[in-house]
C-alpha cells in the first residue's frame, strides 16, 4: 500500500475519514504518519488510531525557514509516497515542497479558482454565490492554486450560516477526498499545462 503522512490543524473529521478508509481491507493507502502545527484534535484522532503523531509548531522555531525544514524532516522520517493537507491551516514552505513536491494534495472547502485561502466556507457566503462545493487540488507554491484533481457541488440555502454549509461540505468533502487519495495512489496523475487528470 501507499505511505500517507496527512497534516492538520483542526476537528480532524478529513483525517477519521481517510483513515477508515486506509482500513477497508485491500487498502491501496496506509496513513503512516500525522503532522500537525498546533495542539489540536486530529493529533488525539491519530493517537487513539494508533498511527504516528507529531506536533511542530512555528512558534517552537526561530524563523518560518526553520519551521519549513523541521516540518521536512518529521514528515520524510515516515518516508510517505503522498503526503496529503486535511485542514492544515499553515503554507507549506519551499523545503517541503521541494522534499515532496508534485505529491502533495490539499482539499479545499470552496470552489477553486474562487475563495483560495483559509476563509473559504465564510467568503462563498459573504459573496452570496448560490453554489459552492469542494476541490481536491495538488500543491504548487501558492495559496490553493495548483492542478485542480475534483471537484464537487454544494449548493447554498437562504438560512446557511458558515458552520452548517461548511458542515454540509464537509460530508462532501470526506468522501471525495478519499476516493481521489484511492485514485492517485494507485493510478497516478499527467499534467498537461495547468490541467491535472488522474489516470
Ligand atoms: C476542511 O473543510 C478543509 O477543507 C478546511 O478545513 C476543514 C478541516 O476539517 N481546510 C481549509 O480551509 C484550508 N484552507 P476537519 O478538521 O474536520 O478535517
Amino acid at each position: 500500500a501507499a505511505r500517507v503522512v496527512v497534516l492538520a490543524s483542526g476537528t480532524g473529521s478529513l483525517l477519521a475519514a481517510l483513515i477508515e478508509r486506509s482500513r477497508i481491507p485491500g487498502s491501496v493507502f496506509e496513513i503512516v504518519a500525522v503532522g500537525a502545527d498546533r495542539d489540536c484534535a486530529a493529533v488525539g484522532i491519530a493517537r487513539e488510531a494508533g498511527i504516528e503523531s507529531f506536533t511542530c509548531r512555528v512558534a517552537d522555531h526561530p524563523d518560518r525557514g526553520a519551521w519549513d525544514e523541521a516540518l521536512r524532516e518529521h514528515a520524510a522520517r515516515a518516508e510517505p509516497d503522498w503526503v496529503v493537507t486535511a485542514g492544515f491551516m499553515k503554507i507549506l514552505g519551499p523545503r517541503f515542497l521541494d522534499a515532496f513536491g508534485g505529491h502533495i494534495v490539499n482539499s479545499h472547502p470552496a470552489l477553486l479558482p474562487s475563495f483560495p485561502g483559509a476563509h473559504g466556507v465564510a467568503e462563498a457566503l459573504a459573496h452570496g454565490v448560490k453554489v459552492t462545493g469542494t476541490t481536491v487540488h495538488l500543491v504548487d507554491a501558492g495559496v490553493d492554486t495548483g492542478p485542480i484533481l475534483a471537484q464537487r457541488a454544494v449548493e447554498i440555502g437562504d438560512d446557511d450560516t458558515e458552520d452548517t454549509l461548511h458542515e454540509r461540505i464537509k460530508i462532501i468533502e470526506r468522501e471525495l477526498l478519499a476516493d481521489v487519495v484511492a485514485a492517485l495512489v494507485t493510478k497516478g496523475v499527467v499534467i498537461e499545462g495547468r490541467k491535472a487528470r488522474i489516470l
